[in-house]
């Protein structure tokens, strides 16, 4: 079976009992300042598990990209990837455990026909005032699991919630037990990762290929945990891996989302290469890495040094490293590769395969300007060389490599040339490799592992501890920019639409569609008048009503058509509040203000205070870029 048929089934499966397909959420979230990406199914459902109104109903279902900045360094085994597709389904407090189990039992076993043999199962084994789950034990002994099949286990393996086990939940994080799913592979279980194996054994044995969450519990402010009243579910399954089980092979990277490009690269390969039989470690991150990237690049991000175009910069960065030790120096080879990698996804994301040329030009430029940086470093290089070997060209050796000479070039030195050009260590010792040297393995594995620590502080940096609800300061951030674009179709005219928005607790920054710079008297109105709407403390209101309804009245904003019937909309300021003289409203239902949106907003628009605009600037063509901060 390939992912197309398996994503296609699942979601047919609970559609089939009650529940609305919704559409994915961006990989980059929007208006949440607490994550730099969207890293599982439920992130974009979290108001709605804490009891705000979802416009689909209680029964939610889905495929939603995922991003895991976190793995990128177990990338290149069988199984790990930074992203993925994660098959969701969701009870909004309607059904529990004896529903949600038995249902992706019957997916597992009629659907994917996987028999029950090969399938263990784990569940929570109680800890402090949360009990151990014996209603989940019973209901997957009912269905036929044996006994010696199920295990439990404590907070570290069966607890799910965005920041991990109770002690690490921020205040207001909901999570709860959970119950997992394994794949038996039956290859031999490998001593080195303990004596007995069992389904969280690292051996490589056991796959695990679901997740269903029972969100009972809330983290007060006290610090203990609040049960829920609601039942909710939050169920997650990777589906490249529920791929690599329906074919039983044990490696992700044979199934249909990567074998074609892994075939291409083979046959692209420098001859002198390994295969991907003999070692499979540079074709997995080549090409985990790209997909990644062009799903990010897909969504907007762009290579930088800081926040996401860090990790996307990273992640093209570590391919090429790789890419090189399949001899592969240029960026020829890279259109095919992408072409290989988007099959897959055609009519799926047509965000993604109707801009491959866009994504192929952002990502080329990026290896581009990394070949420079090599090349820079390959010059420091040289320079060492050329002065410890009085002034031999080492390029221009010709066949006569000095043999047996160890260049007296220290990890120190490796590492100082990664400060200063940026060259990998990595690259450097490929460099010296190929000019004939033997070098100084020990100081030259510090600097590596140095580059390492220095590359995942970054990254952990990026990655502001725990995770936040929608503080105060975000939401009004967020009514205010909703006042923002309105104000801009004020000033600039009705083609001004959303384009993009990012929201931190210490500013906004929204995209529109504009096609040349504002002058400073046309910043001065649209700040003008969203102060006006502020100091005239609108009411806010939410509703959830029929698309075609919403459409009639005139909401603005970004919504996808594809999967509503019913939609989430706020409107600011009920025409009550204004003075219907100086406006036209009729538009807009009688609010000044009236946006699809999934919220959280302010009461009244009295809450925000005061904006400032500070910059106004191009962000491509014909899009242009506000950031404005509370004053
Ligand atoms: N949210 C759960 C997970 O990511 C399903 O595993």
């Amino acid at each position: 079976m390939d992912s197309k048929q398996i994503r296609e089934k699942y979601i047919k499966f609970f559609v089939g009992r009650g529940h609305k397909e919704i559409a994915p959420a961006k990989l980059v979230p929007e208006n949440d300042p607490t994550t730099l990406f969207t890293s599982s199914g439920m992130q974009p459902l979290v108001p709605y598990l804490l009891g705000q109104e979802h416009p689909e109903g209680k029964r939610l279902v889905n495929s939603q990209p995922c991003f895991r900045a976190e793995d990128i360094e177990e990338v290149g085994d069988n199984r790990h990837t930074t992203f993925f597709e994660m098959l969701g389904n969701w009870s909004l407090g309607d059904y529990s455990k004896k529903e949600q189990i038995p249902w992706f039992f019957e997916f597992l076993t009629k659907e994917l026909r996987l028999p029950k043999e090969k399938l263990y199962v784990s569940v929570f084994e109680g800890d402090g005032d949360v009990p151990k789950d014996m209603e989940s034990y019973e209901i997957w002994k009912s269905l036929g699991v044996d006994d010696d099949h199920i295990f439990f286990y404590g907070v570290d393996k069966n607890w799910w919630s965005r920041s991990g086990p109770p002690d690490k939940m921020p205040e207001g994080e909901i999570g709860g037990p959970d119950c997992e799913v394994f794949y038996d592979f039956g290859t031999p279980h490998d001593e080195k990762y303990g004596k007995e194996c069992h389904p969280n054994c690292e051996c490589g044995r056991f796959l695990e290929i679901g997740n269903s969450v029972f969100i009972q519990y809330l983290k007060r402010t006290d610090g203990l945990l609040r049960e829920l009243t609601e039942n909710n579910v939050d169920f997650g399954g990777g589906l490249e891996r529920l791929t690599a089980v329906s074919n039983n092979n044990p490696d992700i990277f044979q199934t249909d989302f990567f074998a074609d490009a892994i075939k291409s690269l083979e046959a692209i390969r420098k001859s002198s290469a390994p295969d991907y039989k003999t070692n499979p470690r540079p074709y997995r991150i080549i090409v985990e890495h790209l997909r990644a990237a062009i799903f990010m690049v897909g969504d907007g991000v762009k290579p930088s040094n800081k926040e996401q175009g860090y990790v996307l910069r990273r992640l093209i960065r570590r391919s090429m490293v790789q890419s090189r030790k399949l001899g592969m120096i240029g960026d020829e080879w890279l259109s095919n590769i992408f072409a290989d990698l988007v099959t897959p996804y055609i009519k799926q994301y047509p965000h993604i395969d109707k801009n491959v040329p866009q994504i192929n030009e952002i990502i080329t430029q990026e290896v581009d300007k990394f070949r420079k940086t090599i090349d820079e470093g390959r010059k420091a290089l040289k320079r060492i060389y050329t002065k410890v070997f009085g002034g031999i060209d080492p390029d221009n050796l010709q066949g006569n490599i000095i043999e047996g000479n160890k260049l007296r070039i220290s990890g120190d030195e490796v590492f100082k040339i990664y400060e200063t050009y940026g060259l990998p260590p990595e690259i450097s010792q490929e460099i010296m490799k190929e000019w004939g040297l033997e070098f100084d393995e020990e100081t030259m594995k510090e600097a590596m592992e140095k580059h390492r620590e220095l590359s995942r502080t970054a990254s952990a940096g990026m990655f502001k501890g725990g995770l936040v609800d929608h503080s105060e300061v975000v939401t009004k951030y967020h009514t205010a920019t909703h006042l923002l674009h309105q104000a801009l179709r004020d000033v600039l005219g009705p083609q001004v639409f959303q384009k993009g928005s990012n929201i931190t607790a210490d500013r906004l920054r929204f995209d529109f569609s504009f096609d040349r710079k504002m002058t400073g008297e046309e910043i001065k109105a649209v700040e003008d008048l969203v102060n006006e709407r502020i100091k005239q403390d609108l009411r806010v209101d939410h509703m959830i009503i029929p698309l075609e309804e919403a459409k009639a009245m005139n909401a603005i904003g970004l919504f996808n058509e594809k999967y509503a019937d019913k939609v989430s909309i706020y409107g600011v300021g009920p025409d009550y509040q204004l003075d219907p003289k100086a406006l036209d409203q009729r538009d807009r239902g009688g609010y000044y203000s009236l946006e699809f949106c999934g919220g959280p907003h302010i009461e009244h628009t009295g809450m925000i205070g005061k904006i400032k605009i500070t910059k106004e600037e191009a962000v491509s063509f014909g899009v242009r870029r506000i950031r404005a901060q509370l004053t």
